[in-house]
Order: structure tokens, then sequence, then C-alpha cells
């Protein structure tokens, strides 16, 4: 279900901090995540089955902290029963244009991201979480266009933005350096605002 508070914007806020937090959809309540969040999901963010996926890897709460806190521009976090069980990033960014048109493109997209808590995977909460924010990035900030990208060895998350109705667009052989030393295939997915709705 999409979060209710965004169906009828009467003004399009142009930034995450404007919109009307907290959000709700059915299984979770959706917020701009804050510094004080890092110590909360460090028990479960530091843990090597998430953390084998993510671009940072934080060895330590410090680390994890000082990374945090760098991109809580775009962080939102879900909530059940008010913890939280998901971390996500929603980061608004210029299209490409030519560039007599980059007036015109600026903020035209955003890039998508989550993590969830392995305590409550597999309940569909990663679906849940990852179309709450496309809706906020669509309906809340009005861009045109979603992209999410992963590697193509992520299963669960490929699911997962299937399951939304993301597009696979493009398959990069051997484009991205794992931490494990290997090359692997990326994936690159998206949606239209036109298609959402
Ligand atoms: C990706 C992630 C958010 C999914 O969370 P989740 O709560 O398990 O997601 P859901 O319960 O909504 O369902 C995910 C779908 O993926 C499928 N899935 C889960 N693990 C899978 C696996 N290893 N292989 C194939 N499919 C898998 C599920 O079966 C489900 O599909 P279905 O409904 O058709 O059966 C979670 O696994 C995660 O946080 N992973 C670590 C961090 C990460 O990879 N982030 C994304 C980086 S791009």
């Amino acid at each position: 279900m999409r979060p209710t508070a965004l169906l009828t914007p009467l003004v399009r806020p142009s930034t995450l901090d404007e919109l009307g937090w907290p959000l709700h959809t059915d299984l979770l309540t959706l917020r701009r995540g804050r510094s004080e969040d890092a110590e909360a999901v460090w028990p479960w963010y530091r843990l090597p089955e998430v953390q084998e996926w993510t671009t940072t890897l934080s060895p330590t709460l410090a680390d994890h902290q000082e990374w945090w806190d760098r991109t809580l521009d775009t962080c939102v976090v879900g909530l059940q029963d008010g913890r939280i069980v998901a971390a996500g990033k929603i980061e608004r960014q210029d299209a490409w244009s030519q560039a007599d048109m980059r007036e015109q493109a600026a903020g035209q997209q955003a890039e998508i991201g989550w993590v969830l808590d392995p305590a409550v995977q597999g309940r569909g909460l990663g679906t849940a979480f990852a179309a709450a924010l496309r809706d906020v990035a669509v309906d809340g900030l009005g861009v045109r266009r979603v992209e999410a990208s992963c590697f193509a060895e992520n299963l669960a998350s490929r699911r997962v933005m299937e399951k939304i109705g993301m597009r696979l667009e493009g398959t990069f052989r051997e484009e991205s350096l794992h931490r494990s030393g290997r090359w692997l295939d990326g994936m690159s997915y998206a949606q239209l605002a036109s298609e959402v709705r």
C-alpha cells in the first residue's frame, strides 16, 4: 500500500526534509534517519550477511557512525513496533541531458537502496520497504524516474526490484569489484513514474 500521506500533496516538496514524516504503510512506519539511529541498527547492520552486498564495509561502530552521519541527507529508516528494521536511501539526482537542458533535467530522478534486519527478512518487509522508498521518490518528490542497482549475485535484492515493478535495464559484465576480490556482473533496474501509476 502506498504511504497514505503521499497521495494528495498540496505542494510538491523538493527535498526529503520537506515531506511530512512519519509515513505509514500497511507493514512499516517510515521516517528520516537520525544520527542516533546508527547505534540502534548496528547490531544487525554489522552482520556478514548484510555487509556482503553493501557498498561500505564498516568494521567498527565508530566507522559505521561516521559513514551513517555522512549519508543522513538521503537516509530513510523503516520501523516496526517502534524498532528500526530497515535502512534505505533516496538520493535525488540530475538526469543526463544535453548541456543546454541541464536546468530542466536537474533532480528529475532518484536512486533508491535498502538493507533489512536479517531477523525480519523473508516476510515481505524488504519488498514493502523498497516500494515505499520508490513511492516517496515518485509521489513525494515527484521524480520522473527511479533507479536501483545491485550485484547480479544478489538474488534477494533483484527479486525485490522485480516485485515492485522495476525493469532490468542493463547487465554489465564483470563491471563491479566485490570485496572478495571477484569481478562480478552488475545489474541496473529502473521504473518511470508513469509506470508506477
Ligand atoms: C534484499 C533484502 C532487503 C530482501 O529483504 P526481504 O525482507 O527478505 O524481502 P521480501 O521478504 O520482501 O522478499 C524478497 C524476495 O526475494 C526472494 N529471495 C530472498 N532471498 C533469496 C535468495 N537468496 N535467492 C533468491 N530469492 C531470494 C524471496 O523469496 C522473495 O521473493 P518471493 O516473494 O517471490 O518468494 C534483504 O535480503 C537484505 O537486506 N539483504 C542484505 C542487504 C542488501 O543486499 N541490500 C541491497 C543491496 S543492492
